[in-house]
Formats: structure tokens, C-alpha cells, sequence
């Protein structure tokens, strides 16, 4: 096994391996670096020593991408996997989907590349003290979908007449289908210029016909539909997962944000509780007595999965949404949901919308482990907001939300 962190570069173009060469040289000052043009020699590679992190062209020749991706994952699950893509390889690149934590276009920057190598190592580093953790995100390759939502989406995507924004629009009501589109979307996979922060937009971006291959012959999410707890169900963080997008959403509006920020609450509210999903699928059992916990000791459940794994379910959703991609306000309100003041901010926002989504977005019917959140109020005086608490809360606690 290998003692220096080591990174592995496989790319058939001398000019790409040079260029990669030149500017990995800068990352890392005591890294083993591999630089190679075949893919056999980088599968020898692999099962020999493992690697740190992995970027391979896929059109490397002699060995298909998913199964360097698969080895690179056997040898060392919590390394990061980077595939490098071009238009003409996409049949080789949809099997491997979720082997790959991002993708870039073969054109891209290498210090773009590096840069997100960079800030993933970076954020991985504050994990490593929680290394049963970091394996389970690294090694994720998507996350329980709702039944009933997975068989709505199969059914329009096997039926002729359903359109992207019906698609989207499905997609977009599922935690687990929307983070993976998303994923998907944002690793630069297809080469587009900005980020895209909502289903209805991945599925327009990607192309009906690349969702119902991806969907229906790549099992591009999970149909299982359980988290393998006896304790809280998958349904359950879904209701209050759409509960909370969609007070989120409206709070936004209420308080005057744009489109584009009204949409980055919705998305932040519908992913907030998705380090829940991770921790509960990868832990059951010590889930479901983080759950009991919560009502024998009468803990938030922070204070429950932080006594149980070190870190709660903000952090961990938000490592796995940063390894996945996804940036910007909705990475904010899924990592501050339940600390909105350890971050200075300016005014009303998508963090605070989600924060106080997440506290008034109550149900009759909604799991107790929901009970324990409490509003950061130093967070709102800072900003001169406490008087806006009773109306918000008249919003979201109105009858038939
Ligand atoms: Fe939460
Ligand atoms: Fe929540």
C-alpha cells in the first residue's frame, strides 16, 4: 500500500498528460504523481497501489472506463474518481455514472480540474477523523428514491407523450432523484457554462432520450425506496423534505428574493435533510437508536448523530452534494440549515429561508425526530428580522399547507 497520497492520470493525448503533468505539480508538493497513455497499465496500477484520486480519459484504450473506476473503488473507497469525457464517448460514459463523483469535457482547463481535486481533498480532510463515514458518502453511487414517485417517473419516461418539463417536474419531488440529476448535470459531463440548479432544467439540458437510457437501461437511481431503519422510513424525510422546499420557496417570495434565489430555497429546503438518508442507509442500526435517542434523552437530532458519528446529517449532506457538484446557495442551506448564524450574511436568504422552513413547516402527521430544531434567533436580531417571525409563521402553519 502506498504511504504518499497518490494521484493517478490516465489520458491517451501526450499533450493532455503533459499539460496535466505541468499543473498537478502545483497542487501538492508531496504527492506521487502517475501519468499514463494506456488504460491496462493504469488497471496494473490500481490493483496494484490503489490511488488517492483518479482522473482518466474515457477513451483511454484497452480497458473500458467502468472498470477502472470500479477497481479504483475496490482498492480504495474513499478515493475521488474523475472521468475526463467528449461528445463521441458518451456511450462508454453513462455505465459508469455512478462509479464517478465528476466529469469534465476532455477540453477543460487542468487547473479547473485540479481546483475541484483541490477543494473536494480539502473538505475531505476535516472528514478523516470519521473514516466509516467518508467511505460510506465516497462510495455512494445514488440515494433511495420514493417508490411512488420512481414508478410515476418510469411510467412517463416508458409512455411516448411526456415532455422535459413533466419529467423535471417529477424528478423534482424526489430528495434522491434530484440530487443524482443534478450531480449528473453539474459535472461538467456535457460541457455547459453555468451551473444548473433545478431537474426540470437537467432533463431539458441532457435530452429526454439520454434520461429514459440513463433511467430505464442504467439504473440511474435507486427504485428500492428504503432506508433499512426500523425507526424512521424514507417517507417520512421525503413529506417533510417537500414540506420544507416548498415553505422555503414561498418564504423567499414573501420576503422579495429572485427567481433564481426562490429556486435555490426550494432545492436547499428539498435537500437539506439528505445526509439523514446517507447516514440511516449506510447505518441502520445505529440510526434507528440516533432516533430512539432523540426521545428517551430528549436531544435534537444533531445532538444525537453528532454523540453517535461525530458529525450530523448538515455535514454530511454537504460533503456528499460538494463531491457531487453542486455549489452555490443550495450547498449553503443544506450545510447551515441548523447553524444559519456561523455564517455573516447581509440580509434575508436562501440559508435562512430553509432554517426557518425547517422549524415552522410542521405537519399533524410528521415524525417526532423532526420536534427538537430551534430557531437561531441572535441569527434574525443581527439582521433585524425578529419581527418578521409571527407573519412567517402564520404562513407556513396556515390550514391546507
Ligand atoms: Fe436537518
Ligand atoms: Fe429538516
Amino acid at each position: 500500500m502506498h504511504t504518499s497520497r497518490r494521484l493517478i492520470y490516465g489520458d491517451e493525448e501526450a499533450l493532455a498528460l503533459e499539460g496535466m503533468r505541468r499543473q498537478a505539480q502545483d497542487l501538492v508538493e508531496d504527492w506521487e504523481f502517475v501519468f499514463l497513455a494506456d488504460g491496462g497499465q493504469v488497471l496494473e496500477q490500481l490493483a496494484a497501489d490503489g490511488c488517492d484520486v483518479l482522473i482518466a480519459s474515457a477513451s483511454l484504450p484497452g480497458v473500458a472506463p467502468e472498470a477502472l473506476f470500479r477497481e479504483a473503488r475496490r482498492r480504495q473507497p474513499d478515493g475521488l474518481r474523475i472521468l475526463m469525457t467528449s461528445p463521441s464517448t458518451q456511450d462508454r460514459v453513462l455505465p459508469c455514472v455512478g462509479l464517478l463523483h465528476q466529469a469534465f469535457p476532455r477540453t477543460s482547463d487542468p487547473n479547473q480540474v485540479l481546483a475541484m481535486v483541490a477543494n473536494a481533498l480539502r473538505i475531505g480532510a476535516g472528514m478523516t477523523r470519521f473514516p466509516e463515514v467518508k467511505t460510506a458518502i465516497t462510495t455512494l453511487e445514488r440515494l433511495p428514491s420514493v417508490p411512488k414517485v420512481y414508478q410515476e417517473l418510469r411510467a412517463a419516461l416508458e409512455g411516448e407523450h411526456a415532455t422535459w418539463r413533466e419529467v423535471g417536474a417529477i424528478i423534482q419531488r424526489d430528495m434522491g432523484m434530484t440530487a443524482k440529476v443534478l450531480n449528473l448535470i453539474n459535472s461538467a459531463f456535457f460541457g455547459l457554462q453555468r451551473r444548473v440548479e433545478s431537474p426540470q432544467e437537467a432533463v431539458h439540458f441532457l435530452g429526454m432520450d439520454v434520461v429514459q437510457a440513463l433511467v430505464l437501461a442504467h439504473g440511474l437511481f435507486d427504485q428500492t425506496g428504503t432506508l433499512g431503519t426500523r425507526r424512521i422510513r424514507l417517507e417520512d424525510v421525503w413529506e417533510h423534505s417537500l414540506r420544507v422546499a416548498r415553505g422555503a420557496r414561498a418564504l423567499a417570495a414573501m420576503e422579495g428574493l429572485s427567481r433564481h434565489r426562490a429556486s435555490d430555497a426550494f432545492m436547499g429546503g428539498l435537500l437539506h435533510d439528505v445526509g439523514i438518508l446517507v447516514l440511516a442507509k449506510a447505518f441502520p442500526e445505529s440510526y434507528d437508536r440516533v432516533v430512539e435517542s432523540c426521545g428517551t434523552w430528549q436531544i435534537s437530532l444533531v445532538e444525537a448523530e453528532r454523540e453517535a458519528f461525530g458529525l450530523s446529517h448538515a455535514e454530511v449532506g454537504a460533503y456528499l452534494l460538494g463531491l457531487w457538484g453542486i455549489q452555490g446557495g443550495v450547498l449553503e442551506a443544506v450545510s447551515l440549515h441548523h447553524t444559519p448564524g456561523s455564517f455573516r450574511r447581509s440580509g434575508f436568504d436562501p440559508v435562512l429561508a430553509v432554517h426557518i422552513a425547517d422549524e415552522f413547516s410542521r405537519s399533524a402527521s410528521q415524525h417526532p425526530v423532526w420536534e427538537g430544531t430551534t430557531l437561531d434567533q441572535p441569527a434574525l436580531e443581527a439582521l433585524g428580522l425578529v419581527d418578521c417571525i409571527p407573519g412567517w409563521k402564520k404562513v407556513l402553519q396556515a390550514p391546507g399547507w
